[in-house]
């Protein structure tokens, strides 16, 4: 597992890409076993979760191949529809696979995904959606089991806008005969990537973006290819790592919309950005000040993934920065480890208040969860001296060369 030694204190400059969306391609991996054909997939990230999710369609009998940005994936002789344990454990976003397996065999059976460092993580809305489209829902040590020998289309509105609820449901409906219309789905936009992507691979289906999108049917084409959207939390953790740091840093392959939230909190804390169609440019050179309160919500609202390193970027703002996290319920494990570095953080419920200190000093750490670990890097980045970073092995589940990417702006890290 890595170890990653930071050396704090240095400001971060130069012009730096953003990766693939990892939770635009693992929806989208899933959605490869529709056409039961090939697919390219382009700007796909080398990531922890993408080996995972990897070695789960491989298990099912597809071929995948990497070549530099790119997967190959064919879907042609799939022939299982079960994911055992050990392959669901590595990546909870595998529960993608139940719609995606349901549409392409009529049957899926896999390991309720537990809880994980997030929380309780339920799948309560995605497996009402499945019963909803016409599935046969039943629960057996631990394994969730759908069947359906003809799905329906069926209109659906979910309790909450969940992102992943949303996904399973559009790759459900894609082989459901009829109309499917989702109400109160999530408008992130990684859902609007994979109705792209599903388009592509001969669905009907419009809406994403917004709250209804509506599904009515699949012819499937046999080669297909899709070049990923760029990683707006991967985009947001660069900037908030400028804004802890200090610097000036072109931050490219982005899409400024998808981070606005994200931008304009910085800049009320002080920082100087400026975008173009696919570019942001932050300055940070006096102080941060504390802004108005951080509450996560669904998009378009500010994304709960990058509350952390806003909160690593807000440990020496003047001032006290007020966070309220109303997506998970333990996403403040990361405070406990920036509290080490001489952070003042108080949390209480789905708040937290962070009291700006004048300087913070290198200390040893643990990667608490993939966002809390960036912000725990960030916040080493931040502090004087040497910090050492215990990682089971979160941060890589998310950010591809981490450390040679900061490292290029000017962040002196080493992963053992
Ligand atoms: C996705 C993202 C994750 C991001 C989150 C919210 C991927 C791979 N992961 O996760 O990075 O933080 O969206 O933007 O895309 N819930 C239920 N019942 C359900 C499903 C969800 O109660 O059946 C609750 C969850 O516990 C959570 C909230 O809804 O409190 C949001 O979850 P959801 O939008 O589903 O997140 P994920 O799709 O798991």
């Amino acid at each position: 597992m890595p170890l990653w030694t930071v050396e704090g204190g240095h400001r971060l400059s130069g012009n730096i890409s953003v990766q693939g969306s990892k939770n635009a391609v693992l929806p989208i991996m899933a959605a490869c076993l529709l056409n039961g054909g090939e697919t390219v997939l382009e700007n796909c990230p080398s990531l922890l979760d993408v080996d995972a999710s990897a070695q789960i369609l491989q298990h099912l009998g597809c071929e995948v191949s990497r070549q530099e940005d790119k997967a190959v994936i064919n879907s042609a002789n799939m022939d299982k529809s079960h994911i055992p344990h050990e392959l669901m454990l590595k990546m909870r976003s595998s529960v993608m696979y139940l719609g995606a397996i349901l549409a392409r065999t009529g049957e899926v059976t896999l390991s309720r995904p537990g809880g994980c460092e997030l929380g309780t993580r339920p799948i309560d809305l995605h497996l009402s959606a499945l019963r909803q489209l016409g599935a046969e829902v039943s629960e057996i040590s631990g394994n969730v089991h759908c069947k359906a020998d003809r799905l329906r289309g069926a209109y659906i509105n979910l309790d909450f806008p969940s992102v992943g609820a949303t996904e399973n449901t559009m790759l459900a409906a894609c082989a459901a005969e009829g109309e499917t219309i989702i109400t109160n789905a999530a408008r992130e936009p990684e859902i609007v990537d994979l109705q792209n992507f599903l388009v592509k691979s001969g669905a009907k289906i419009s809406g994403a973006g917004t709250s209804k999108i509506i599904i009515s049917g699949f012819e499937a084409q046999k080669s297909v290819s899709h070049k990923v959207m760029s990683d707006r939390i991967v985009a947001s953790t660069y900037l908030c790592a400028v804004a802890a740091c200090g610097g000036d840093v072109l931050v490219k392959s982005v899409d400024p919309a998808s981070v606005s939230t994200v931008t304009s909190a910085l800049r009320e804390m002080g920082c100087s950005i400026i975008a173009g169609k696919d570019w942001i440019r932050i300055r940070r050179n006096s102080r941060l000040k504390s802004g108005r309160p951080i509450i996560t919500r669904p998009y378009p609202g500010f994304p709960t993934d990058a509350q952390s390193p806003l909160m690593a970027a807000s440990l020496m703002a003047d001032g006290t920065s007020v966070f309220v996290e109303n997506i998970f319920e333990n996403r403040y494990r990361a405070a406990d480890e920036l509290r080490r570095l001489g952070a003042d953080i108080r949390t209480e419920g789905r708040v937290a208040m962070v009291s700006g200190v004048e300087k913070l000093c290198g200390a040893k750490l643990s990667a608490t969860d993939l966002r809390g670990g960036a912000a725990v890097l960030i916040g080493a980045m931040s502090a004087e001296g040497k910090s050492e970073i215990f990682d089971e092995g979160h941060i890589e589940r998310g950010y591809e060369d981490f450390d040679s990417a900061l490292g290029s702006l000017g962040a002196v890290i080493t992963k053992e």
